[in-house]
């Protein structure tokens, strides 16, 4: 006998659709859209099999991404290399197949390190960054001929401890601090403005046990405007020059660091990302044009190096999610429970998330705040989104979750859910999901409290 499909009445209720919410910009028609297929998996499959809620990651997608990075540089300036940030998402198979794509590894800890070496990354292809790099992490860094970049001046003399130590001299970058953007990022390395760079550079070149050979600055993350990047490489070239003639030095490297956007949208934007976010042809265009036309300048022919993060990976990750529960609030608007809280997408703190329902319901939108299922009222995933009428059972898809949500994601009230990756119609677990005892595992309760069982 087939099996019957209880529906679950919902009292009915009228909804004011305004004219100009369908407009080309508003939200009700692309939050209503259905979105249930990913590489020519059905997400309703996938959440059958796996279980919800559910991280997926499309393989095409993130190789995509990174060609296309490249390309757009590589095209225009063929002495460029890409360092993929770590700290952005450094599941070990995102990495791995970055790896394999030919990227480098930005990493700013000794754990992100240990990630590089396990996946079999050289050391002379790892970039060492961060404000805190512990000493034994530094002399790891320097005996595999890694590229450091210089933070501060009591690392600058801890670096130095260490290169003499090692009875060599160590080639470093210095990082660079510089009014770029707003708010200014300043907690990281020398300023530009007042010369503190060009003081590091001296006390540097005069312990004579470092030798300055390269530039990074870091200005920002989800930086969508291009001119911030053209102004960041004309201040590096004027300061790179300016060093070579002082100190007789070369500068082999220019590091942009990270920061390029990608298609999520500022909770402070009114425009949707996607229609915001430059291409990687302009912010090729924004860096390259400018260090072409200023080459013979430079002693010899410096490396750009980019560290790109978000805008590689944002886009290849999806997070799966189910309604546990629907109710009204005491205002009378729809609040939907969904099984995937803020400590799964902790982003959404940043971003109006695209949250897309798998299920097609015409033309009918119900204004919604979506929750998680955290004891929390800061658990807000989105608040009122224009979404089909929502139910227990229905699925959602978060787009653009790639970036800061898996390796910021924490473990609270409930374990982690599974990472499943897509690639040429195979979809396999890269992580699986947690256990209670996943959790509990370095935990231990002294002898004097243990109770004992009762028979
Ligand atoms: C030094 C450095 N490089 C690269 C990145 C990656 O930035 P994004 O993800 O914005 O590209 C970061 C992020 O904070 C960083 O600190």
């Amino acid at each position: 006998m087939a099996k019957k499909t209880k529906y679950i009445y919902e009292k009915p209720m009228v909804t004011l659709h305004s004219p100009f919410s369908l407009g080309k910009h508003a939200g009700m028609v692309l939050d209503s859209m259905p979105f249930n297929e990913i590489d020519g998996f059905s997400v309703e499959n996938l959440l059958e099999e796996y279980g919800s809620p559910l991280y997926v990651i499309s393989e095409k997608i993130l190789r995509d991404r990174f060609r296309e990075f490249r390309d757009a540089f590589i095209s225009r300036y063929p002495n460029t290399m890409i360092a993929y940030s770590y700290k952005t998402n450094y599941l070990s198979a995102v990495c791995a197949i970055l790896a394999q794509e030919g990227a480098w590894a930005e990493v700013v800890s000794g754990f992100e390190y240990d990630i590089a070496e396990d996946l079999g990354i050289p050391g002379d292809r790892i970039i060492f960054n961060g404000p805190y790099k512990p000493l034994p992490d530094l002399s790891r860094a320097v005996n595999n001929g890694s590229i450091i970049n210089v933070d501060s001046f009591n690392e600058l003399y801890q670096l130095e401890e260490v290169a003499r130590r090692s009875n060599k001299v160590v080639e470093i970058g210095l990082r660079v601090n510089m009014q770029l953007n707003c708010p200014t990022w300043d907690k990281f390395g020398f300023n530009y403005e007042c010369g503190q760079v060009v003081d590091a550079c001296r006390k540097a070149t005069d312990t004579g046990w470092l030798k300055v050979t390269g530039l990074h600055c870091h200005a920002g993350t989800y930086l969508a405007d291009p001119n911030i990047y053209a102004n960041l490489i004309n201040n590096l070239v004027t300061l790179g020059v300016s060093l070579e003639n002082e100190f007789d030095i070369e500068i082999e490297f220019i590091d942009l660091g990270g920061g390029y956007a990608s298609p999520n949208t500022l909770h402070k934007h009114l425009m949707p990302g996607i229609t915001t976010c430059p291409s990687y042809e302009q912010y090729a265009d924004a860096v390259c044009n400018p260090l072409i036309k200023s080459l013979d300048k430079f002693v010899g022919n410096p490396r750009l190096i980019l560290e790109p993060g978000r805008s590689i990976v944002d886009e290849c990750m999806f997070l799966f999610t189910t309604v546990v529960s629907t109710k009204r609030s005491a205002t009378g608007s729809k609040v939907v429970i969904v099984d995937a809280g803020v400590n799964l997408l902790p982003t959404a703190f940043y971003f109006k998330h695209d949250i897309s329902p798998v299920h097609s319901a015409g033309v009918s939108v119900e204004e919604a705040t979506i929750c998680g299922p955290l004891c929390m009222q800061i658990d807000v995933l989105r608040q009122s989104m224009r979404l089909p009428p929502l139910q227990k059972g229905n699925m959602l898809v978060v787009k653009n979750t790639g970036a800061y949500n898996f390796s910021q994601s924490m473990q609270f009230i409930f374990p982690r859910p599974g990472i499943v990756l897509l690639n040429n119609g195979k979809s396999e677990y890269v992580k699986r999901p947690e256990t209670t005892q996943d959790v509990r595992r370095l935990e231990r309760v002294p002898r004097r409290l243990l109770t004992k069982k009762r028979k």
